[in-house]
């Protein structure tokens, strides 16, 4: 079995480690040995350490390469849009199995990789691309194939879960916590990827599309990022019992007329400390799914880095590998449920809302009256400093309001919240934040 490497940095370097390591093993699981036909980069002339691998492989010819031939399966590390979507689909339409563990391609154009798979007979395999180690595409599109899945809420990005995890141990705000995850190494250099919350929303969009049989992009995930979470929100959400984390959410629905839809989303929320996501600390991932049948599961453990990335990577190949020798094609593609994709407004969620009020009579009559007319239910109100004491502020007669509501729709939360910092009495909005979890 011939291997075309596209990529040899953080997660190639190491598919290629274990290769070495493991051949034996691989080569008794498969059936026949695995023997890399070349590796693809950029720099020749760039420093590989003791990567233990013939140099006279390294070519920066990658469609080249992948158009050789003698190359069986092509496992693609690089990332980007192109020129990556160019050589998978040129290897896809020539029949040759592919690895990659690129979720922004998948996000942005899934589509078109998984229709050159269909045209080429072959198959497209991306496990490492979601929540890196952790086996979690497989059972989605394979062991839950028999059940309903109704929701999946994760934490996919260990950059954000990092800094979210460390200002909630320290009481750090988020500029300073970013500091820490970069000295850490935890965080890039530009960390806007992560931070914004493109990373999560292309993860997002792959395990939606895997859920719900329907193809979600990107540009279907509504998308906020941790950069406005501030220390006060952290202990605000302490005070409440919870904690916040950046969430991945996935759910059906019913429109207004009737029709199932999805809503796929990415932002910070609040969770319950009793929640099982709530514990997942550090650089840690997990991902809980609901299905009708099989209720509530839990998937954990490193969601990057260079080793468990490549275990995911490897597991895949194994499994393209034996498809080949078998002369067999994993299941293909199944997008046939083609659910429309719920706009953010019409998601169902709970605010937090945290404002600075003029304490005086009928200032909360007032407040309580903007959500009425906005058909948001108030599910409890707490008037008082943000760490819990009971009482005004002290700030010249303003008070702290923090209020949180049943679920509604988005929307009508969102048209609450502007009307609330247009009011006189209200001095200022501090913080809106949706909960989530069934606090
Ligand atoms: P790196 O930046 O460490 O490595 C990228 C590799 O691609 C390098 O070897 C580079 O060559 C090569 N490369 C870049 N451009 C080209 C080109 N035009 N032609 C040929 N080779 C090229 O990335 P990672 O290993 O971190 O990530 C790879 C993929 O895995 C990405 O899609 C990423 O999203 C995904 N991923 C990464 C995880 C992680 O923890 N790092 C976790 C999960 C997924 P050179 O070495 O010469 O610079
Ligand atoms: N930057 C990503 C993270 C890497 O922080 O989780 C894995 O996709």
């Amino acid at each position: 079995m011939r291997l075309a490497l596209l990529g040899c940095g953080t997660v190639g370097g190491e598919v290629v480690r274990l290769l070495h390591e493991q051949s034996a093993d691989l080569a008794a699981r498969i059936g026949a040995p695995l023997e890399i036909a070349g590796i693809a980069v950029r720099r020749l002339g760039r420093d590989r350490g003791d990567l233990p691998v013939d140099p006279a492989l390294f070519t920066t010819d990658a469609l080249g390469l992948v158009k050789r031939d003698d190359v069986d399966v092509v496992v693609e590390v690089v990332g980007g849009i192109e020129p990556a979507r160019g050589w998978l689909v040129e290897a896809l339409r020539a029949g040759k199995s592919v690895v990659t563990a690129n979720k922004a391609l998948l996000a942005e154009d899934g589509g078109t990789l998984h229709d050159a798979a269909a045209e080429g007979g072959a198959d497209l395999y991306y496990e490492a691309a979601v929540a890196g180690a952790i086996p979690l595409l497989r059972p989605l599109r394979e062991s839950l194939h028999g059940d309903r899945i109704t929701r999946v809420t994760g934490i996919v990005n260990g950059t954000t879960n990092f800094i979210l995890s460390a200002m909630d141990a320290t009481g750090a705000g988020f500029a300073e916590a970013l500091e820490e995850a970069t000295e850490l190494g935890y965080a890039e250099a530009d960390p806007t990827a992560d931070v914004e919350g493109f990373d999560a929303a292309a993860k997002a969009a792959i395990l939606a599309s895997l859920a719900f049989h329907t193809r979600v992009s990107a540009a279907d995930v509504h998308r906020e990022g941790i950069t406005e979470v501030t220390a006060a929100d952290v202990a605000s959400a302490k005070a409440m019992g919870c904690t916040i984390k950046l969430l991945c959410i996935a759910a059906r629905g019913v429109d207004a007329a009737g029709r199932e839809t999805v809503n796929v989303r990415v932002h910070p929320a609040m969770i319950p400390l009793t929640h099982p996501l709530a514990s997942v600390g550090d650089a840690f991932n997990a991902v809980f799914v609901e299905a009708e049948a099989a209720g509530q599961l839990m998937f954990y453990g490193r969601g990057a880095g260079g080793a468990p990335t490549a275990s995911a990577v490897l597991g895949d190949v194994v499994a393209v590998a034996r498809n080949r020798l078998a002369g067999v094609r994993a299941a293909s593609e199944s997008a046939y449920a083609d659910l429309p994709v719920r706009p953010m407004g019409e998601a169902l969620t709970r605010y937090h809302v945290r404002l600075d009020v003029a304490d005086r009579p009928g200032v909360l009559a007032a407040v309580a009256g903007v959500f009425a007319r906005h058909d948001v239910s108030i599910a409890t109100v707490r008037q008082g400093s943000a760490d819990g004491s009971a009482g005004t502020t002290g700030r010249g007669g303003d008070a702290e309001l923090v209020i949180v509501t049943h679920v509604a729709p988005d929307a009508a939360l969102a048209a609450t919240v502007a009307e609330l910092r247009g009011l006189d009495i209200v001095r200022s909005v501090t913080s809106v934040l949706r909960v989530e979890g069934g606090f």
